[in-house]
């Protein structure tokens, strides 16, 4: 039996595309079920649409400041469609701690940085400034923390002298599409897991 996976997303959906396209194969350990996205402009909504994929759209700007009643609201579509792993990918909300301790152990998410390096936003440009000689992309179980919880996998790149931002983001999201994919075949085997 496939996993059931809902993809979460708030933009353009390269990662989305990357699981998509993985969970083609006969023998991969899961299917996307349902994308859903917080936002009405997210260009991922029509690449999901177009492979043939479910899509909903959950406006979290509809419920204000309630950011539990969005994740109810989210919560009811991932049970009425049986998901069992949820998979972040450019998914631009904080969730409360209701909602990842409902989702512990089965819900990942992809990080543009080699984790616990470079939290957060504006990654590429931080590393930069930094001047460090190895980037890369983590993927990891989601914990109360942002950008925290076990790492599943991860894969460097190297920082060239010649990058801009454009650059080394494109090098890192090539590694995305390498390990999301990877990274949610181990978690549907139960080949990675909460401690
Ligand atoms: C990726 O870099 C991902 O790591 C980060 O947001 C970006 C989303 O890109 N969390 P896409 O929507 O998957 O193309």
């Amino acid at each position: 039996m496939k996993k059931r996976v809902a993809v979460l997303i708030s933009g353009r959906g390269s990662n989305m595309t990357a699981l998509i396209e993985a969970a083609k194969a006969k023998d991969y350990p899961a299917e996307i079920v349902v994308v859903v996205s917080n936002r009405p402009d997210a260009a991922g909504l029509g690449r999901a649409q177009q492979a043939g994929i479910a899509t909903a759209l959950i406006d979290h700007t509809a419920f204000g400041k309630d950011r539990e009643a969005f994740e109810r609201a989210l919560d009811a579509q991932l049970q009425a469609r049986q998901i069992d792993i949820v998979c972040l990918a450019g998914f631009m909300r904080l969730l409360t701690p209701w909602f990842v301790e409902r989702w512990s152990g089965r819900m990942i998410n992809i990080h543009p940085a080699l984790l616990p390096q470079f939290k957060g936003l504006d990654t590429h440009r931080r590393v930069l400034e930094a001047g460090v000689e190895e980037h890369g992309a983590t993927v990891h179980f989601v914990s109360a923390g942002m950008d925290e919880g076990p790492v599943i996998l991860q894969k460097s790149v190297p920082v060239l002298g010649s990058d801009s931002e454009a650059t080394l983001a494109a090098r890192v999201l090539e590694v995305e599409h390498q390990i999301y994919p990877q990274a949610l075949r181990m978690v549907a085997e139960g080949r990675a897991r909460l401690p």
